[in-house]
């Protein structure tokens, strides 16, 4: 029967178990590293709690899903902070972790928020690797967290005005307000998760999704810090599919781009996890109506504070979207930026959106709601320089200057080519023999000896 003697000739696929946090950005990337691990030979599981739990479709069937228990209410990803749910889930879900752990495993990989898979693989003896779906500098930020809190270093962040502008010594270009802090959440829980999140532990190695042409200094940094190999091997969207959408991607806003002008849209989009005030919402709606530039807009449900969607926004609301606006629940991202017609990237700066638009060469402006985003805008604006930084309250006339100035003025130009050469960088990274190429090589061939 050639189906055994193939079975028997063949060694025995290693299995590699998965841990995603369970959110869109995170888990989409969590996918797409399965992928590319099962396209070079490894045997798949993942492992998903309930919340935002992803129903494989028939594109993974040859991947396992297993399902880690725990108690948390349904409600507790809506109603608790991020912070406070991450802290909570990593509690809970230890024990039934364990428990999942008793079949003839090679490895554990796990998003850096899910640390109390460590303790597990521990406990087996198991090799456990680190994946980190930020980029490296607000891993470093996440490092020097605890002794910046320790110098009384970050006292400014309590203090709502006073040093927030300035810079933090020996941080340039990060000022107080740009560290990765949320307004939702006490200092004392953030630094209780960075330390954990930051803590290699047992694990064997890092893998970021990143490119060294990006942050070769923190990188760097956290080579020497770690001590254990860190590897570069992203923009993992340009190396894998992803067909991991929690919300169903409205397809008709490409026929919409279809009809317009080359740079001539600016796309809207605040990412899986932002939310918006009413006020907020009306006031970017009269600044996008005013700077007369066409714009899709993507409005989740449930990103306006209070409803469930646009209905109850006032009427105005219509009157200021319909002329050159498009608005939708979810799009599919990554092909809007890659749309001729899209010129500016109006975005929560969250590490994935990030990649994608330098990945399409797409100057973006940066309206960072909390943690990794406030360093990526920053660099988006200081450091790459493709990007402008709305900040402060939003309101009307803000808004039109920031789209003014990225779509129609000659600063919006020249963002526009450095982005298109950070582009070709980026992009050049990922090919044969370049560097994010080399390192995940490097990270499988150790994956195989393990
Ligand atoms: C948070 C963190 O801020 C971010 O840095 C981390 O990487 C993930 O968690 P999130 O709100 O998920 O951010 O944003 P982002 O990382 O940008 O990921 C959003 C993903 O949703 C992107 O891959 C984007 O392409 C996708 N998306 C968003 C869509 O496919 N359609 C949409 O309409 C909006």
């Amino acid at each position: 029967n050639s189906l055994v003697l193939d079975t028997e000739e063949k060694p025995a696929r290693r299995r590699l178990v998965l841990v995603p946090v369970p959110a869109q950005g995170h888990l989409s990337l969590m996918m797409q590293l399965a992928e590319t691990l099962h396209l070079k030979g490894f045997s798949i599981t993942v492992a998903q709690t309930k919340f935002n739990y992803f129903s494989p479709s028939d594109d993974f069937t040859d991947f396992q899903f297993v399902t880690i228990t725990e108690s948390l209410p349904e409600s507790a990803f809506k109603n608790l902070k991020p912070i406070m749910f991450l802290l909570k889930l990593n509690k809970e879900c230890q024990v039934s972790f364990k428990l999942l752990l008793q079949q003839d495993i090679s490895c554990v990989i796990y998003n850096e928020y899910m640390y109390f898979v460590e303790a597990a693989a521990k406990e087996f003896n198991l090799p456990n690797v680190i994946f980190s779906t930020t980029n490296a500098t607000a891993f470093v930020y996440r490092s020097v967290f605890k002794k910046l809190y320790a110098n009384n270093i970050l006292a400014p962040l309590k203090d709502s005005k006073g040093q927030q502008d300035e810079l933090v010594p020996g941080f340039h270009p990060l000022r107080y307000k740009d560290l990765p802090t949320s307004i939702f959440s006490s200092l004392e829980n953030i630094l209780q998760l960075y330390k954990n999140t930051v803590d290699k532990r047992t694990a064997s190695s890092v893998i970021i999704n990143t490119a060294s042409c990006l942050e070769s200094s923190s990188l760097s940094w956290l080579q020497q810090q770690l001590e254990i190999p860190v590897f570069p091997i992203g923009p993992l969207h340009m190396v894998a599919s992803d067909p991991t959408s929690l919300l169903e991607e409205n397809r008709n806003c490409i026929e919409w781009l279809n009809k317009k002008k080359q740079n001539s849209v600016i796309f809207v989009s605040l990412g899986s996890l932002a939310l918006l005030e009413v006020n907020e919402v009306m006031e970017t709606a009269s600044g996008l109506d005013s700077s007369n530039q066409h714009f899709l807009w993507v409005i989740r449900p449930g990103s306006v504070r209070g409803s469930e969607w646009i209905e109850h926004l006032p009427e105005e609301f219509s009157k200021m979207v319909s002329s050159r606006g498009y608005i939708v629940k979810w799009a599919p991202q990554k092909e809007v930026l890659a749309h001729p017609a899209v010129g500016g990237f109006w975005s929560h700066c969250g590490w994935n959106s990030t990649l994608e638009s330098i990945g399409e060469g797409v100057p973006m402006i940066c309206k960072p709601f909390s943690t990794d985003q406030k360093v990526n805008a920053r660099y988006l604006e200081c450091v790459w320089r493709i990007g402008i930084q709305v900040e402060g309250e939003l309101d009307r006339g803000a808004v039109e200057r920031a789209v003014k100035r990225l779509m129609v003025g000659e600063e919006g130009e020249e963002m526009r080519k450095r982005a298109i050469c950070l582009k070709e960088r980026l992009r050049a990274s990922v090919r044969d023999g370049s560097s994010s190429h080399n390192s995940l090589d490097e990270f499988i061939h150790l994956m195989r000896t393990l």
